[in-house]
């Protein structure tokens, strides 16, 4: 059968790495309170010369230079980000252009924190619809742009980054690599307890990240771990098969909750929360990248992918290595 394979991952960060402590030199914060309630230690910040186009570029760069193929033979771009570079065209077609691939599919994505598995699941069904070879799927942000940093219960829980993987359609056997199965939902009516308060459409300004936190976090466990059994009953698997779990990183707290209601091992999940914070559509590739590089995603693993975020917009994915 004709699957989506992943073969190759790249990420990026911005230089500038700010720690809790120099926020809690500018905000009523501490150490101690962003440490216990989320996991997070720093975060990178995007400096002027850096934007989203800049730094997914530099992860698509990277992802291909993994896989050892050449950046002309991509013929579609799938980027995630609720942050692009100008309101339009899309980041997509700027990373098409700075990588040399011009003349293919390029698009971007709006599924905030969901947006790396929304684009997956996109470029996943091109490829096997045979519109396209293969594909970079993208996630970037920089949230520092549209963080209200005055607002303590939002600014110290974000930052920016990008994180990519080269998917190709390859005919797979049955126990082969490739995207094994994803499952997708939105729920509008959440919209007010995340959103941005401005756009071109309304305000006619970029505008601020606004969040109520507590609630987020009750949907977020109950969202991610229903979706994460629908992928485990879709396969017929229990959460024990799964080699590795690559979470979208918002919250360690969040992390714990959900491997715990599925019986995951703490150790199987990655996590990367504590080093950049939670990056939006960037956390999930960006942490996977992690786990590649280091060597503890392997050729043949089961890595289940997961996030959910404003919109409500949630989703979880089953791949093979
Ligand atoms: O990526 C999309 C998905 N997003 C998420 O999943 C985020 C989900 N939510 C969370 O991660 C957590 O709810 C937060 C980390 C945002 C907040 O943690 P919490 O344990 O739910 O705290 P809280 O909002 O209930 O606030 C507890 C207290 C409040 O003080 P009072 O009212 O109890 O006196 C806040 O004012 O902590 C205070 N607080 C802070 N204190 C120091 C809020 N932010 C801060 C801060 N530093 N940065």
């Amino acid at each position: 059968m004709l699957r989506s394979v992943i073969k190759g991952s790249g990420s990026a960060l911005p230089k500038r790495v700010v720690t809790n402590d120099e926020l809690a030199s500018q905000i009523d914060t501490s150490d101690e309170w962003i440490v216990e309630r989320t996991g997070i230690s720093q975060r990178h910040i995007a400096g002027e010369d850096e934007t989203t186009s800049t730094l997914a570029t530099d992860a698509a760069l990277a992802a291909l230079a993994d896989a050892g193929i050449d950046a002309k033979s991509i013929e579609l771009i799938v980027l995630a980000t609720a942050t692009p570079d100008n309101t339009f065209p899309a980041t997509a077609t700027k990373v098409q252009h700075a990588i040399g691939c011009d003349g293919g599919i390029a698009f971007d994505v709006a599924a905030v924190c969901s947006g790396f598995l929304y684009a997956l699941a996109t470029a996943d069904s091109m490829l096997r619809s045979g519109m396209a070879k293969r594909a970079l799927v993208i996630g970037a942000e920089t949230f520092s742009r549209i963080l209200d940093w005055e607002d303590r219960g939002t600014c110290v829980l974000f930052g920016d980054g990008a994180g990519a993987v080269v998917l190709e359609a390859v005919e797979s056997e049955e126990d082969g690599p490739g995207v094994l199965t994803t499952r997708l939902h939105a729920d509008g009516e959440q919209h007010d307890l995340l959103y941005v308060d401005g756009g071109p459409s309304t305000t006619g300004t970029v505008g601020h990240v606004r969040m109520k936190g507590r609630e987020v976090f009750r949907h977020a466990v109950v969202n991610l771990t229903d979706v994460l059994n629908e992928v485990l009953e879709d396969m017929n698997l229990s959460g024990d098969a799964i080699d590795w779990v690559v979470p979208h990183q918002a919250n360690a707290r969040i992390l714990d909750a959900t491997a715990r209601k599925l019986g995951i091992a703490p150790e199987k999940v990655v996590v990367t929360v504590d080093q950049h914070a939670n990056t939006s559509a960037a956390s999930v590739p960006l942490a996977f990248d992690v786990a590649r590089k280091d060597g503890r995603i392997k050729a043949g693993d089961l890595v289940m992918f997961e996030a959910m975020g404003g919109g409500f917009t949630w989703g979880a994915s089953l791949v093979r290595m």
